[in-house]
């Protein structure tokens, strides 16, 4: 899957997206703007927003008008706004964030590196909106192990066709080091890791089924893409990987998270007698 497509597959109604991943991302945004040191009276960014479950968190610990959101999926755009009146919502991508230079104090981007085109670019965008000595923050599903629904989704998919493209393999950000270590070089100071961790319950197997059914992210691309015939045999394989539930199932998922601080601005030269001849 390439970038290009992993923004696409984004392209579905808000609600769609809170039966799939929302359930968890409502959650985990509570955890992350703690960890990001988030709290009345600062000003933060929601970058890659979707429909906006960090954008409630952030609106609700500072109010609507301290919030900035974008993201490149219009419907995602227009569901965020929709939710949270008054939160600056814009189409944008990480690469070229549509903000101002030192626009908040925190930027944060919940479950997006591992999307964007040029992680670098992104990262140092988010220090370029947020004020020096601000705080900058990512977090990202732990694919190979710690996020249960996509792990046994992927575990599934490979047992039925071995050249799936598991996210574990395919996207970046998910294991220990790596957002701190792309943070750090684009001169992020203070970077600090931590994972986060949430669980969401499905009321049966079918609800979880029928959230790759709409064919969101790449997991959901992937289950789609399928014919009927292979989509059967994923199904019966993810079915028996969860154990074959006849009632509710409960599902974790471990993100890896890491903080960084914006470097101060150098202290103003102290005006002297000296000051002419600087
Ligand atoms: C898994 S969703 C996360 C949405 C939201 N942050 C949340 O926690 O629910 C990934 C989001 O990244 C957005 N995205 C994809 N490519 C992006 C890019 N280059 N820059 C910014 N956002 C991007 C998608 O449109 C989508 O809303």
């Amino acid at each position: 899957m390439d970038h290009v497509e992993g923004a696409r597959t984004f392209s579905v109604a808000g609600s769609a997206y809170d039966s799939f991943m929302g359930r968890y991302s409502v959650p985990l945004g509570e955890l992350f703007a703690d960890e990001a040191g988030v709290a009345a009276g600062a000003t933060a960014l929601d970058l890659g927003c979707g429909p906006g479950a960090l954008t409630e968190v952030l609106a609700s610990r500072l109010g609507p008008d301290a919030v900035y959101a974008c993201d490149p999926s219009p419907p995602f755009r227009d569901a965020c706004a929709a939710r949270l009146p008054g939160v600056v919502v814009t189409l944008g991508r990480a690469e070229a964030i549509p903000f101002a230079d030192d626009t908040v104090d925190h930027a944060l981007a919940q479950l997006v590196l591992h999307f964007v085109s040029d992680p670098s670019r992104a990262a140092t965008e988010m220090a370029r909106v947020t004020r020096p000595g601000g705080t900058v923050a990512a977090c990202v599903w732990d694919f190979a192990d710690g996020m249960e629904m996509l792990r046994a989704f992927w575990d599934a998919a490979l047992s039925v066709d071995p050249h799936a493209p598991d996210e574990a393999r395919t996207l970046r950000f998910g294991r220990p080091g790596e957002i701190a270590e792309l943070f750090a070089s684009v001169a992020l100071e203070d970077v600090a890791e931590s994972t986060l961790s949430v669980a969401s319950t499905y009321a049966s197997f079918d609800e979880l089924w029928n959230g790759f059914l709409a064919g969101i992210g790449p997991a959901g691309a992937y289950c789609v893409s399928l014919d009927d015939e292979d989509r059967e045999r994923l199904r019966a394989a993810l079915f028996q990987r969860c154990g074959s539930p006849d009632g509710p199932l409960r599902l974790g998922a471990l993100a890896r998270c890491a903080v960084a601080r914006v470097p101060a601005e150098p202290s103003p030269l102290p005006d002297g007698p000296n000051a002419a001849s600087r």
